[in-house]
């Protein structure tokens, strides 16, 4: 991926920071799309903005950062065409591009550190989507949101 949308809530600011200046250093192409302080916020806000810049090909793929990554990868997930995955580890997000097609990573800046978050977005950025049986597998998420079957 080399254009990516990035958004945080407040506790996630300092690590999107960091991240940002390691993406310019691989050539990626950043988004920012805030917050852009240690002030109180809240991270659906982020989630929705990055979200809405992959449904709408403003960007590639998505990266976003709260205390846990959890509540704004829950966010993410409430939009059709969203398969936001949160991790703590590079395996995991480079399983979830390959297996999963994952099109938005979150991660915790109270989890990882500024080292592992960056060994995770590079796992997740350099892996690609296997197709073959987990194209299927993919589809079916996506009859999912539908509630086709
Ligand atoms: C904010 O305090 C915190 O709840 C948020 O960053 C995130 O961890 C939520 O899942």
């Amino acid at each position: 991926m080399k254009k990516i949308a990035f958004g945080c809530d407040h506790v996630g600011f300092i690590l999107k920071e960091e991240i940002l200046a390691h993406l310019r250093n691989r050539g990626v192409e950043a988004i920012d799309k805030g917050t852009w302080s240690t002030e109180r916020t809240d991270y659906p806000h982020f989630a929705r903005s990055v979200a809405q810049a992959v449904i709408g090909g403003e960007a590639e793929g998505g990266l976003l950062i709260c205390g846990t990554g959890v509540g704004i990868s829950i966010a993410a997930n409430k939009f059709p065409g969203i398969r936001a995955v949160v991790c703590s580890e590079p395996y995991s997000a480079r399983l979830s591009r390959q297996h999963n097609n994952t099109n938005v990573l979150a991660f915790g800046s109270r989890v990882v550190g500024g080292e592992l978050a960056k060994m995770i977005v590079d796992a997740w950025l350099d892996a690609e989507f296997e197709g073959g049986r987990h194209q299927m597998r993919v589809e079916a998420i996506a009859a999912l949101e539908q509630q086709i079957d």
